[in-house]
């Protein structure tokens, strides 16, 4: 097991976060994507600057966990109702709390990084009276999938998700408390 601490992350790390967004982003889309349009996603969504936006965000907290020092993964969670009015629907909490983002570097994968962000995620959740936390995930990508359904997640729901030219199909799961 690694030694990792989960903190709130601040402006400081924006540039550290991007990074790692970097590194993983890509692990959590289908096999065969085009390359290309990765990277225009992670210089519109995941660049430092994008970073220090989600940061300086109140809708949004951003978790970095950290091992030996260096940011190995982060999530974001996203208070409010889901934008899709669609998701909304299938979601059904008020209120309720998006993770919109789960990623760790793929060296500490299985190693209990990824438990100890999903712990404080919830924990955040359920202290502040979330009634759950909805999101969404590729279909393809198998290893979280199940990863959510250790923790209970059920999907409630489909939608697309657009990266670059590509149209992606996510589940939307939910963990009700
Ligand atoms: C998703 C993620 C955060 C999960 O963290 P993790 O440390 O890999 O999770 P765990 O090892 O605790 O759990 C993964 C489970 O999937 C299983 N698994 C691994 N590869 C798998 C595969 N190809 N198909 C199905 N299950 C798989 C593992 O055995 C494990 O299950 P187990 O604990 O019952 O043995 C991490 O893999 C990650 O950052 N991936 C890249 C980015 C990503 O996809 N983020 C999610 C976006 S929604």
């Amino acid at each position: 097991m690694t030694t990792v601490t989960v903190d709130r992350a601040g402006l400081w790390d924006a540039e550290e976060l991007s990074d790692v967004a970097a590194a993983t982003f890509p692990l959590a889309c289908p096999p065969g994507s085009d390359i290309d349009d990765i990277e225009v996603f992670l210089a519109e969504a995941l660049s430092g600057e994008r970073f220090g936006e989600y940061l300086s965000d109140p809708a949004r907290t951003v978790l970095k966990a950290v091992a030996d020092g260096e940011i190995v993964g982060y999530a974001i969670l996203h208070s409010g109702p889901p934008s899709d009015p669609a998701v909304a629907t299938a979601v059904a909490l008020d209120p309720v709390l998006e993770i919109s983002k789960m990623y760790v570097l793929p060296g500490h994968h299985g190693t209990g990084v990824s438990s100890a962000l999903m712990h404080a995620a919830l924990e955040q959740a359920r202290g502040a009276d979330y009634a759950g936390v909805w999101l969404g995930v590729n279909q393809e990508n198998l290893r979280a999938q199940r990863f959510y359904a250790k923790y209970g997640f059920e999907q409630v729901g489909t939608r697309t998700f657009t990266v670059g030219r590509q149209v992606y199909h996510d589940d939307v799961l939910r963990l009700e408390f």
